[in-house]
């Protein structure tokens, strides 16, 4: 069977890496697609933006599944049209896709389900959001455009003045355009935070194992915000009986508000959560897997992941039977350019991926790079690779993936290197 990976990230990279393995798998095509794809699988030079091109190619190559990695086009309705187009679509519609596309969406199907969350205003104008901060105590908030802002939507915030200069920044300045044309002020939440994916075609939830991301781009989770600099799966935080009360407290009373609203989920659902001592809390909801989430989940999941896409599309999930996990956990180690997440140069020629790929455990998957003219992988874009390793323990997978980090060389290339820590303790 022929596959369609819609995206060019990492969370593509390692979909099209775990679905080639798979024996019912025969071309694995990946539009656009990275250096790391074009060797994993097939590159197709077409964007998640066109539509109509993606679905002539998926029809005369003979495609029997797109699978759409990022939140932009699931907004858009790429698997809306997939679907009319008698394609089998890997994601959420349009409509269920707004539960990542619009915070306050997101805010009221929570409210509704009765899912733990923050405590929240929305605003539709600047002014009257101004007026409520300088209303009432000067407490810590968090400032969120409504709409999708390339994750830079968020402005934590520690008092007033910080609150009141995010909120002119989304509402006046409008900094990210219409998606600030709604403006949620919510309270600020402490704690330790947990990624929860689960599979779900609707009715039957198959809920993956916990991981944790690293959003700060330095050590000890500190200067500004990125994509991810990290990840390690699974996450200790959330344990076995953990993990069953936030299926049953967060992920199955939101699929069936979904369902309700007449907006059936079909996908992935990642549940962003801040453990606090009241409990875990919904921080969002995405709609796709995590980025770098995805690549220790799917170095660790032994199940093939057609069978488990395909029963997703298809409303079969029930009759799939548990997930079989690699017992070892693994690490995930961005490895990015120097100014992310500011700007950032590209073109620069990576050295060391071959000695990186001998080793054992080890697998890089790319995330912002390309092949130039001359066919050597150079950088572009700010989160570059993935390196991401198995290992006995949580410390040893983390020193396998920086073992990889070690081969790998570029100008200015950086990266953490406290990943996982807060699981080695
Ligand atoms: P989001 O895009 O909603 O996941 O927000 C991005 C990041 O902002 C989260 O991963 C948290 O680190 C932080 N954040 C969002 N909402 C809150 C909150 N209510 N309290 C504390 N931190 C938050
Ligand atoms: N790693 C965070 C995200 O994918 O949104």
């Amino acid at each position: 069977m022929n596959i369609l990976v819609v995206g060019n990230g990492g969370r593509e990279h390692a979909l099209a890496w775990k679905l080639s393995q798979s024996p019912r798998a025969e071309r694995v095509f990946v539009a656009p697609g990275n250096a790391g794809t074009a060797t994993d699988a097939e590159n197709v030079p077409l964007g998640p933006g066109e539509p109509d091109q993606l679905i002539q190619f998926a029809r005369q190559n003979h495609v029997k599944l797109a699978v759409v990695g990022p939140e932009a086009p699931l907004a858009e309705g790429l698997v809306d049209r997939f679907v009319e187009a008698g394609i089998r679509g890997f994601g959420p519609s349009k409509a269920a896709a707004e539960l990542e596309g619009s915070k306050v969406f997101c805010k009221q199907t929570l409210r509704q389900a009765d899912v733990p969350t923050a405590d929240y205003r929305t605003f539709t104008n600047a002014k009257d959001a101004l007026a409520y901060l300088n209303d009432r105590e000067d407490v810590p908030v968090v400032v969120k455009a409504d709409g999708l802002a390339a994750g830079k939507g968020v402005i934590v915030c520690a008092n007033r003045a910080e609150a009141v200069a995010a909120v002119e920044k989304i509402g006046l300045e409008r900094a990210f355009g219409p998606a600030g044309d709604r403006i949620i002020i919510e309270e600020r939440l402490d704690g330790q935070e947990a990624s929860v994916l689960a599979l779900t075609d609707g009715q039957t939830i198959v809920t993956l194992q916990p991981a944790q991301d690293h959003k700060p781009a330095y050590d000890g989770d500190t200067g500004p915000n990125t994509g991810g600099m990290g990840a390690y799966c699974p996450a200790p935080l959330v344990d076995d009986a953990m993990l069953s009360w936030i299926e049953e407290h967060v992920l199955v009373p939101t699929v069936h508000a979904m369902k309700r609203a007449r907006r059936p989920f079909r996908g992935v659902l990642y549940a962003g959560l801040m453990m606090t001592n009241q409990g875990p809390k919904v921080l969002e909801y995405n709609v796709r897997f995590g980025d770098p989430e995805c690549q220790p989940l799917l170095m660790r999941l032994n199940t093939d992941l057609l069978d488990l896409l395909e029963a997703v599309a298809t409303g079969k999930l029930a009759e799939t039977g548990p997930l079989q996990w690699d017992p070892r956990p693994a690490v995930c180690v961005v490895m990015a350019s120097e100014g992310y997440p500011g700007s950032y140069a590209k073109g620069h020629p990576i050295r060391g991926l071959d000695e990186a790929a001998k080793l054992p455990n080890v697998k890089v998957f790319h995330a912002g790079t390309v092949l130039d003219a001359q066919g050597r992988v150079v950088t572009a874009g700010g989160r570059v690779l993935n390196v991401t390793a198995l290992g006995e323990s949580i410390a040893l997978a983390k020193r396998n993936a920086y073992e990889g980090v070690k081969c790998i060389r570029w100008d200015g290339a950086w990266c953490r290197k406290d990943i996982a820590d807060k699981a080695i303790g």
